[in-house]
């Protein structure tokens, strides 16, 4: 019995010498033939290496561009639509972003910054009525027209919408108001994948310019309008 044993040992220890081991047939020097492969260990994989050229495009680069109109994973529509002297409303994607500063995120490192990130080159008198349509578009579902939270959503269940005339609200600073725009709060669910950097800040624009809209003191208006309003019965 042992001695069959022993026979299927050798004739298995050669067997595997033969096929995986021992490949000296160049006078002592590895094979420079390919190794027979009995299991592949995924040193074979249907990908390209970084600059390796392709047969299947038309041009032969592996490395493809951005399909136009698609934003990649990772990164966020900058916007545009100002710079090209487009009217509101006119849509032009320039680009993508996807760094972590003020523009970006409304922080400077952990905490919020208040103010327009200076990579926002446009007059606020273009920025509010952009950021308005957005507004009405995006956020008054819920927050309401003027912000008030009396938004449609709200008849049908969704809870605690947040009123953006609050003195807690008025008191963020840009930046927080960019980066809940971003990347929601609680119950409200993030707007970063929907709407594009320099339209984030244009509704936060005009979120300013609605609370300015609301609760304001007669002392705050400009001295013609106050005598003007002041003389109504
Ligand atoms: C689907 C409904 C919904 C939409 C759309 C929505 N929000 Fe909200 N939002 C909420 C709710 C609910 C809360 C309260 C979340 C909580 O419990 O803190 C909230 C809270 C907020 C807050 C306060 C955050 C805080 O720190 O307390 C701000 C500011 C805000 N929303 C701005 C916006 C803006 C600007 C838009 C449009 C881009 C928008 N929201 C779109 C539901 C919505």
């Amino acid at each position: 019995m042992l001695r069959y044993f022993f026979i299927a040992f050798i004739l298995g220890a050669v067997a595997v010498i033969a096929l995986a081991g021992l490949r000296f047939d160049h006078g002592g020097a590895p094979s420079l033939r390919p190794p027979i492969e009995i299991f592949r260990d995924m040193d074979h994989q249907p990908k390209y290496q970084p600059q390796a050229p392709s047969g299947f495009f038309a041009d032969g680069n592996s490395a493809r561009k951005p399909i136009e109109g698609t934003v990649p994973l990772g990164y966020a529509l900058k916007g545009g639509y100002l710079q090209a002297g487009a009217k509101n409303g006119e849509f032009e994607p320039a680009g993508f972003a996807n760094q972590p500063d003020y523009y970006n995120t409304g922080k400077f490192g952990d905490s919020y910054g208040d103010g327009f990130p200076v990579e926002l080159t446009v007059k606020l008198e273009k920025l509010i009525p952009r950021g308005q349509e957005r507004y009405d578009i995006h956020c008054a579902v819920c927050h309401g027209k003027a912000g008030l939270a009396n938004g449609i959503v709200g008849q049908y269940g969704v809870a605690a919408i947040a009123n953006l005339q609050d003195d807690r609200i008025r008191a963020m600073p840009d930046g927080q108001l960019f980066s809940t725009i971003t990347n929601g709060k609680n119950t409200m669910g993030a707007y970063g994948p929907q709407i594009a950097i320099e339209d984030r800040w244009a509704i936060v624009a005009y979120l300013r310019a609605l609370q300015k809209s609301q609760g304001v003191k007669l002392a705050d208006l400009p001295e013609a309008q106050q005598q003007e309003l002041q003389a109504k019965p």
